[in-house]
């Protein structure tokens, strides 16, 4: 799909030359060379006012040479950030289909990485290049008609960057790798709900397995949700024809001694609220509701490619949330196998009683070193934090660091929110020893992760992330398009990376 190439590209109609310019429209010294061989056709495009220079805004220059030029912007010189230049790689792969380029040269001055900031210049730089090339060049078109199939086209990218080359090529290889991680768990994601059922993400689960003997795919289904006790997937699945499974997909490294890092993700291919039923304007998009789940999936076909010294097992509650005479009741009680009874009180807050199964069954499986779920849990966190942080909780200091350290370094935003006795004393219920939703809206968020921490060893450090609001976009946000982003890829794999040493 991508070539990369240490060098520059012959002149030709097909391959474009691009300079990276910040919005203080500087030529650096390298693009001066090329600037005089275009008849300074690249410093006379900069003199024009309407050209800002915005990180992601490409724009074409008359070359005399009969190549494609173009200029990319990265936005302020201050600003200029790996998220920045991600932002900026989207917009060049966007520019490039309508040049209808096949190739790209792209000069990269050591002005542009000076700018960066970081020890790893080199490797920043080209990983951000690398991932928004390839989040910018995601299409899900399976469903469209074959003359309106606008297919992610394959690229050669030419790196003009003399002796840094040869670092910048292998960070460039990285980023692209980890961005069609990302890309994998998205078309997933949008697979709708009558083709992704839960035997199909089962399926492709196992599919991604076979790719690498380090990969071990097992599905508990049929009798064996009866005999590990998974109630929360039993009841919440039980009206569909598509039966609930827990999916297990294992990595494991060289070295037998190293820790274990257990990864969990809330997969429902689809969530009608089930009785207490979503109205037709929320139930739009509730094939999103598996995003956990394909994050995760996502994580561990990146993780197998960098192979980092850590166990990682990651396991995917999946059921599908529908209506039928068999469907779950409000005011059913369930029993989970660690002793705690659950009154359900809406048959909508489904997420947590699968979860519920996946992290006891984690816990006494693994006893893992941490625990990071990650779920489209609640509207609450979409009201209260957006599209632009994801929001989360954790007790642990250390995996409190490592995770913000790694949605630093990855862009995929996490803010932290609090927990309390007062929110656990909220999940206490009349009957039973828990409900899944208190009677009041109050801190709807936090109210789920206080009920899912009734079913972690308290030993454990454990992390809740709410991707109910950055699993998927409404509209265009660069460097993703509308639809499903992905999100939890890249901060997983950093995660995972940090733990096991490798990370920065
Ligand atoms: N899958 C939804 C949460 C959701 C809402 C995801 C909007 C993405 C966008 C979840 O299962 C749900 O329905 N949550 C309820 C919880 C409530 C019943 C306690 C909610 O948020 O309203
Ligand atoms: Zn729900
Ligand atoms: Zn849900």
């Amino acid at each position: 799909m991508y070539e990369i190439i240490k060098a520059a590209a012959k002149a030709s109609a097909e391959s474009a030359t691009v300079c990276l310019v910040f919005s203080e429209k500087t030529l650096y010294h390298r693009d001066q060379d090329l600037d005089a061989r275009s008849h300074h056709a690249l410093a006379t495009a900069l003199k024009r006012a309407d050209l800002k220079c915005d990180a992601g805004e490409f724009t074409t220059v008359h070359s005399p040479e009969g190549r494609p030029l173009a200029i990319l912007g990265l936005g302020k010189r201050k600003e200029f950030s790996r998220e920045k230049l991600t932002v900026a790689a989207a917009g060049l792969v966007k520019g490039l289909s309508k040049l209808e380029a096949t190739s790209v040269t792209v000069s990269v001055p050591i002005e542009v990485l000076e700018a960066l900031h970081s020890k790893q210049a080199e490797r920043d730089f080209a990983t951000a290049l690398g991932e928004g090339v390839a989040l910018g060049n995601f299409k899900f078109n399976t469903f469209k008609k074959p003359s309106e199939k606008p297919h992610a086209k394959a690229l050669s990218i030419f790196l003009d960057a003399d002796e840094r080359g040869d670092a910048l090529a292998s960070g460039l290889a990285e980023g692209l790798s980890l961005g069609e991680s990302v890309n994998f768990a998205r078309s997933l994601a949008a697979t709708p709900p009558n083709v992704a059922t839960t035997s199909f993400i089962a399926s492709e689960a196992q599919k991604l397995a076979r790719e690498s003997k380090d990969l071990k795919c097992a599905v508990l289904r049929g009798n064996d949700i009866a005999k590990y006790k998974l109630v929360g997937l039993d009841n919440v699945g039980k009206a569909s024809e598509n039966p609930p499974c827990l999916i297990e997909i294992s990595y494991t490294p060289k070295s037998k001694s190293a820790p274990l890092v257990l990864l969990v993700g809330k997969t429902l291919c689809y969530d009608t609220g089930g009785l207490s039923i979503k109205s037709r304007e929320n139930m739009k998009g509730m094939k999103y509701d598996k995003c956990g789940g394909m994050a995760v999936l996502g994580a561990m076909r990146a993780i197998v490619r960098l192979k980092p010294d850590v166990r990682v097992v990651a396991l995917m509650p999946c059921a599908e949330n529908s209506i039928s005479n068999n469907a779950v009741r409000v005011d059913d009680i369930i029993r989970y196998p660690n002793g705690v009874s659950v009154e359900v009180t809406n048959t909508d807050a489904e997420g947590r009683l699968v979860l519920a199964d996946a992290l006891i069954y984690g816990c006494s499986q693994y006893k893992p070193a941490a625990i990071v779920d990650l779920a489209t849990l609640t509207g609450g966190v979409v009201v209260g934090l957006g599209r632009t942080f994801a929001g989360y909780w954790c007790e642990d200091e250390a995996l409190r660091n490592a995770l913000e350290q790694a949605s630093r370094d990855s862009g995929d935003r996490i803010w932290r929110l609090p927990m309390h006795e007062d929110y656990k004393e909220m999940m206490k219920a009349k009957h039973a020893d828990l409900w899944n939703s208190a009677p009041v809206r109050d801190a709807h968020p936090i109210q789920g992760a206080a009920f899912l921490s009734n079913f972690v060893d308290p030993k454990i450090p454990w992390a809740h992330v709410d991707i109910a609001g950055t699993a998927d976009l409404e509209r265009d946000k660069a460097p993703f398009r509308a639809g499903p982003t992905g999100f939890g890829v890249r901060l997983l794999v950093k995660f995972v990376e940090h733990f096991a040493g490798k990370g920065k």
